[in-house]
Order: structure tokens, then sequence, then C-alpha cells
């Protein structure tokens, strides 16, 4: 009879364990960069351009340097006479690290200051004097590629204008033929706005060079510590194994710690210079208008139809606004990272592609937040563009997806813009999600209410997104390859410690890595501990964005307990004095096969390897793996949202909202509802509040909590989740899909096309996001689309 663990019970897959790290974070206990002291610490400030475009006529900082308590001023000058006035940004551009010629962005970095403490260094910093010479500001793409628009990068050679990249996918001549053959063409004009990530818990670093050792060790919040150590190792031309970047608990990363920002590389040489640990935390204000922002693409679709309601082909083009430097963190072979992977989930014959670039006086943007690089601004196109199709075909919404999605026995599929999608059942993911809303039901109930005068709206969001970056052939940042890493060492007495290449902020990776090695070596999840973000001991890996962290890290979680699996049994067949071919594995127990009582379990294969190894056997019991993903994974999910919108007001409300997630197998079901409501909390913030812009100044409007909301349990409707679809990823070793990221790529568009839906009658086809109460007011009232790009300055 079979001894096998339960595999519940050991918290293994399936298991909605709770969350190790819960232990810590609700007593106050966590560890963040600011918790971090060290003997000796000095503070380091930021001085800040107030100015959007402007050449540097001077910077005297005498005043600051006789303010008692301050020991160092640097200043971009400085900079320049160590080589580190600028430095390389992840997409092969450069960026300012202080100031030198121009301030290109409001909230650029111009100077900093170290002393005592934070205070005096802030005073210090106010007593910088700065002489401006103001130039005219570019606040968008348009603006930025006008006839005599000022260069904003005049320190590039050969740039002699503002565009950093054309880039096109696709079929263009078969799209146009396609084109010629419609009888229905559907357009539509968007932005997808700025927005910002804003973790609770803002960017910061403490470096601490050491003289006697030669040793760099620096605490600071980023999501990829390796690449941070890679970065030092190049720009600051140190040995790579004498630094050691630790990355503690993060309060929030979302995309927003990814880049290499200017504080980091000053704070590391105020250290050397000093030889003293250097602390620089970055305050809300200075988050919100310097650090990575995301979004700000411009949209120009256009979809061939056919009047049964088949899309022919669709046509995109895209204008991408990246601010001051081109800093995104993606896949150098993709300028605008993954926007590519649209319309994935419809089988569309052809399509064509195109993207540009462009700098603009802003904090440089282009963060991947909480998204597979633009694969948000891919999915709110799509579905917003299908919204519309279906409108101007007279078709309804849930039909007109249907007759479009690639088929469940149409995998594997190759869309037509490149990719290659592998499983999936998307019609059944709809149907659930109908089925739950009560479909049939609301647009009955949207009728009746009409003749009252009242508004309802339904919309719907069906997407699959590439998630897990690598694999390494085409993925790779900086000529890095994307791949992932884990080891573990399993001790004498069977506990065990995993490391790996990831560094959660907050997904629960100690919880459900653990999962992984219950589920393949049969090691009850809370005997293993799991640990990531220091490169001192961590194997190398490309760190957590992207939702890549369970399809990359997660799989050689998985690769490296079967290697262990493997020798443990060599093991077993020596204990059990059988030959290996004779011993069958069952969850956590080797048994031999005609005899199926006697049999050892993993623990007792560890202590053997400790103790009792066969003759010419290496001793020990760990290994490592390092995964390269044969392809990405494809979650599929279906939003459905109902709302009431106030015709006097503007304001609307969230009625309903029905998640169907098919993201392969979960691991921690728990966990993964909590990441879809932590994504669906934050698409219902981009759609109907969080409002950061630029006046025509350039000065960053909406750079407070006053102004950029965050929702709260009070503002966040209910949502209602279902998991009654699952489709295995084919390629991963336990059938796995990413999900972190999944509701705040797919959710917006549910959002602004149930408000679209319900103000139909007006004409409109476009409110952009936030939909903020006046701008739908406007657009019920004036019966126009809204704007929500930035105003250009006009002389009047
Ligand atoms: O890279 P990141 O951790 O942000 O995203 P992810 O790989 O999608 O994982 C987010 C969290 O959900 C992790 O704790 C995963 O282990 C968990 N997860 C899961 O339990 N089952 C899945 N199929 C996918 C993720």
């Amino acid at each position: 009879m079979s001894q096998a663990l339960d595999e519940i019970k050991i918290g293994g897959l399936g298991a909605s364990r709770r969350r190790v790290e819960d232990n810590r974070f609700i007593r106050g206990k966590g560890n963040y960069t600011d918790d971090v002291v060290l003997p000796g610490m000095l503070h380091m400030e930021i001085l800040r351009s107030p100015l959007a475009h402007a050449r540097i006529k001077s910077i005297d900082a005498s005043k600051a340097w006789d303010i008692p308590g301050v020991h160092l001023v640097l200043t971009g000058e400085m900079m320049a006479t160590r080589n580190l006035a600028w430095m390389p940004t992840l997409s092969y551009d450069t960026q300012a690290v202080l100031a030198t010629d121009k301030v290109r962005f409001q909230g650029q970095e111009v100077a900093c200051v170290i002393a005592d403490d934070p205070y005096i260094a802030k005073d210090a910093c106010d007593a910088i004097d700065v002489e401006y010479e103001p130039l005219p500001p570019i606040v968008n793409p348009m603006q930025a590629v006008a006839e005599g628009a000022p260069i904003i990068r005049d320190d590039k050679e050969n740039q002699a204008d503002n565009i950093i990249y054309n880039w096109e996918v696709g079929d263009a001549e078969g799209t146009d033929r396609a084109f010629a053959q419609a009888d229905v063409i559907s357009k539509l004009h968007l932005h997808y706005p700025r927005s910002h990530p804003s973790p609770i818990e803002c960017c910061g670093s403490i470096a601490d060079f050491n003289r006697s050792t030669s040793k760099l060790t620096v605490y600071m919040t980023t999501q990829a510590p390796h690449i941070i150590r890679a970065a030092v190792a190049l720009v600051a031309e140190l040995p790579e194994h004498m630094i050691r970047i630790i990355s503690p608990d993060i309060g929030g990363g979302f995309g927003n710690k990814v880049p290499v920002y200017p504080g980091y590389v000053c704070s590391i040489l105020a250290s050397i210079l000093l030889e003293r640990p250097v602390k620089w935390i970055e305050d809300k204000s200075g988050n919100l208008i310097s650090t990575g922002f995301a979004r700000d693409v411009y949209l120009d679709g256009e979809l061939a139809l056919r009047s049964d309601g088949k899309i022919l082909a669709m046509r995109m083009h895209t204008e991408a606004d990246h601010g001051a430097f081109f800093a995104d963190a993606q896949p150098s072979k993709f300028k605008i990272g993954l926007m590519h992977s649209t319309f994935a989930c419809y089988d569309i014959p052809v399509a064509h592609l195109t993207a540009r670039g462009t700098y603009t006086n802003k904090a440089p943007g282009g963060v991947a937040y909480r998204c597979s690089f633009r694969v948000t601004e891919a999915m709110f196109f799509q579905e917003r563009m299908v919204h519309a199709a279906a409108n101007d075909l007279g078709m309804d919404q849930a039909e007109f997806r249907r007759i479009n999605f690639v088929r469940d026995d149409d995998f594997p599929h190759r869309t037509p813009l490149g990719f290659l999608t592998d499983s999936g059942q998307y019609g059944e993911c709809l149907d659930v999600g109908l089925q739950a809303v009560g479909y049939e039901d609301f647009l009955r109930q949207k009728e009746e209410a009409k003749a009252n005068g009242r508004l309802l709206g339904i919309g719907i969001s069906t997407m699959t997104e590439p998630l897990g970056a690598g694999n390494s052939r085409e993925y790779d940042i900086l000529g890095i390859k994307m791949f992932d890493s884990a080891e573990l060492r399993v001790h004498m007495t069977g506990k065990a410690l995993l490391r790996t290449g990831a560094r959660g902020q907050g997904q629960g990776h100690e919880t459900t890595w653990a999962q992984i090695v219950a589920h393949e070596l049969g090691i009850p999840a809370e005997d293993v501990t799991v640990e990531e973000g220091d490169t001192d001991t961590a194997p190398f890996g490309m760190g957590t964005y992207a939702s890549r962290s369970t399809p990359v890290a997660g799989a050689a979680i998985a690769m490296v307990c079967r290697k262990i699996r493997a020798k443990s049994r060599k093991l077993a067949a020596h204990l059990l004095e059988v030959s290996e071919e004779d011993i069958d594995w069952e969850l956590g127990r080797f048994y031999v096969r005609s005899a199926p009582d006697r049999g050892v379990t993993i623990q007792e294969c560890a202590m053997a390897a400790y103790s009792n190894m066969p003759d010419g056997m290496e001793p020990g019991l760990e290994n490592n793996a390092y995964y390269d993903p044969p392809n990405l994974t494809w979650p599929f999910a279906c939003y459905i949202v109902t709302v009431e919108v106030d015709p006097q007001t503007g304001v609307w409300d969230v009625l309903n909202m029905v998640a169907v997630d098919d993201c392969g197998v979960r691991i921690n079901p728990m966990i993964v509802e909590g990441q879809i409501m932590g994504g669906l909390t934050e698409a219902y913030a981009m759609a109907n509040m969080q409002f950061i812009t630029f006046d025509a100044e350039g000065n960053c409007v909406g750079s407070n909590y006053m102004d950029y909301l965050l929702p709260t349990s009070w503002e966040t409707p209910g949502f209602e989740l279902h998991a009654e679809v699952m489709t295995p990823c084919p390629h991963h070793p336990i059938g796995a899909k990413g999900i972190g990221e999944c509701a705040a790529v797919g959710g917006p568009a549910a959002f602004v096309n149930a408000v679209m839906d319900a103000i139909k009658d007006t004409g409109v086809r476009n409110i952009d996001m936030p939909l903020l109460p006046d701008r739908v007011w406007e657009a019920i009232t004036q019966r126009h689309d809204v704007s929500g790009a930035p105003p250009v300055h006009t002389d009047d």
C-alpha cells in the first residue's frame, strides 16, 4: 500500500499555506533598507532641479561646505573628474548621474550633500546656489518631433533630433492588402497615461566601502541585485568579487526598483571617498518626481473587419515618451518591450506594428510597472480596440471576442507579430466569466435602467500575456542572457536551505518556493528555509520583475530538486541493498518495487549522504540548477466589470467585477488570489484615480498623494475571483504560468470599457485614463473624446 505523503499536509503544490514572511512583517520585524544602521554612518540628500529644461550656468556650493556637519558635496563637475558624471542605462543609452551641462527634467539630480544627519544634508542642499538659464520644455512626443523642437540630448554626438528609435514588426504589405479587403475599418486613438508604481518604501541605498578589505557592501532596495553588482563593477570599475549587494526586505517594487538610479552611484562614490558608510533614502516627492515612471504611450490603432465579425488584420502605431534618458530595463532586442504581444489571444492572419520612441523633458520612463516590458500598454490597446470594433460592427462584445479567439485545438499558435503561444482555453474562461457576472441578465437590466435615465455599462477584457523572460536566445539585458537559478542544500537531518537568483518584494517567494521543494522531494515546506537577495550567497539571477519568478526561478527550483532526487535514489538503492532500477519513488519515499513496504524516506537518504554513502560517491546532498526556459508562459485572463455612471456628475461606481484567471498549476492558491486582488486594485486605481501628469512648463503635476491617489480598502470595489479553468504550461516542469501582473495588465481595459459602454449613446469613442469625473462628465455633455495628453505651451 502506498505510504506517499499527503501533498497538501506537507505544504506542497495546491496548499494554501500561510505566508511565512508574514510572521515578521505583521510583527513589525521586517528588515528594510532604512532599518539598516551601521557604525559611523553618514547621510546623503540630493538637490534636484526645479526646472524641466535649463542650461546650468554655475553651481556654487561654498555655503553648503561651510555648514557644520557637512562632509562632502558632490557636483557633476566633481563626478566628471572620476568619469562618473554620466552612467550607462539598461537600454544602451547614457544618463546623467549629476547634471553638468543642462537639466533635462524637473527633479533631476544636480548635487548631493553627505552630512552627519539627513537634516543637515537637506539644509546644505538648500544652501547650494545654482544659476539656470531656462530652455523651452518638451512634454509630449508630438512636440518632440515637431519642426524646430529644441534638441534635448545635445550631449550626444550625432543626435540631431529627439527620436530614440523607430521600430517595426510584422508584415506591412500583407496588412495593407488585408485592409483593402475589409468591410469595416475600426480606428481608435488614445493615450495610456504616465503612471507611477509608487511602492510604500521609496528607493535607497547604504554603501559601505571598507578600505582595509577593499570590499564594497551595498544594502539597497533593488529587485535585481546581481544586475546591480554587474553595473557597479562596470561603471565604478571595481572587481565584481569585491562587491556585495544585499537587498533586504523590500516594501513593494512593482518595477520601480529595477533601474540603476543616480542616488545609488553617488552614495557608493561618497562611501569610497569618505571611507564611511553612506545612507541615501529617497523621500516620497523625490520618488514620485524622479524615479522610473511607466507607460506614457500613444496609440493609433486600426482593425480590418469582415462584416461577420472576423478580424482580418491589425495595424498599430505607437509613440512612446521615454523622458530625458532611454533607461528602460527591457530585453535589448525589443525597443518597445513586448508591445508586439498585443492580440496574441486572437487568431488574426496578419498584422503590422510600428513604434517610435522620443526624448522629452520628463524623468526617464519605461518602467515595467507590474508588467512585462510594455505588455500592459499592449493589452490595454488591444482590448480597447476590440471594444470599439465590436461596437462599430454592432456586435455583442462577448460574441465578437469568441469568434476571434485562438481555438483550444490550435496550439502551438504563431501570432502575427511573432510569438508562439502554447496553451489555453480562452472560450471556456470567457464562459465562466459571463456566467458569473450574469451577462444576459445585466444586458436586460441595462436597457431597463436606460429607460429611467440611468447609465449602466459592462466592460470585458480578455487577454493572454507573455510572462517569464527568457529564453536566452532572444532575451538579454545589456547582453546578459535572461535565465535563472536555484541552489538547494539538504542538511543531514533532512532540513533544507534553498537560494534563488530571484528577489521577491512581497510576492511570498519564501512560502511558495518551499512548496515546490515539498512537491518534488516530499520535504515538508516548513523544513525549508528560502533565501534571496544577497549576491555573496545567492546564485546568479536576473531578479524579479515581469512576473518571471515562477516561470524561470520556479522552474530552476523544480530542476535542482530533481537533481537531488536523482542522487537520493542512488543513496536509497545503497540503503535498501537493491539496484537503482528496482526502486520507485512516491512523495517523500523510495521503495522496492517488488516489496513496497521496504523503503527509505528522503530524510533517511539525506542522513546517508553525510554518514553512509556508497563507496566512490561524493558526500553531501546539495546542487544547483540554471534554467533557460524554452518559451515564455502564457496565462489567460478574463475580467468583466459592471458599472453605473452618474450622468449629472460623471462619477462612476463599480457594481460587480469578475476575474477568471488561468495561470496553469497554482502553487499556492491563496497567494495567487492575493496577487490577482492586488493587481485588480492597481488596475482600478489606474482607470479611476491615479493622476500624474505634466503641465506645459514640464512641472510634474500629481507628485504627491493629494493628487496621485492610492486606493485604500474604502475606495476599492469587491472582486469575485474564479479558478475553474486550469491549463498547465506544457513546458514548465510543474505546469505553472506566471500570475503576478495579469490583473494589473488586463484589468484597466475592463473598467474603461465598462464606462465607455455606459455612455455609448453619446457616440464618444474614448476617454483617456484616469476616468476622473470631470472627464466623464465632459464626454457626456460635450459628446467628444477626452484626451489626457499633457498640454503644450502656447504663447497666448
Ligand atoms: O515574479 P513574481 O514573483 O512577481 O510573479 P509570479 O512568478 O507570477 O509569482 C507571484 C507569486 O504567486 C509567487 O509567490 C508565486 O510563487 C505565486 N504563484 C503561484 O502560487 N502559482 C502560480 N502558477 C504562479 C505564481
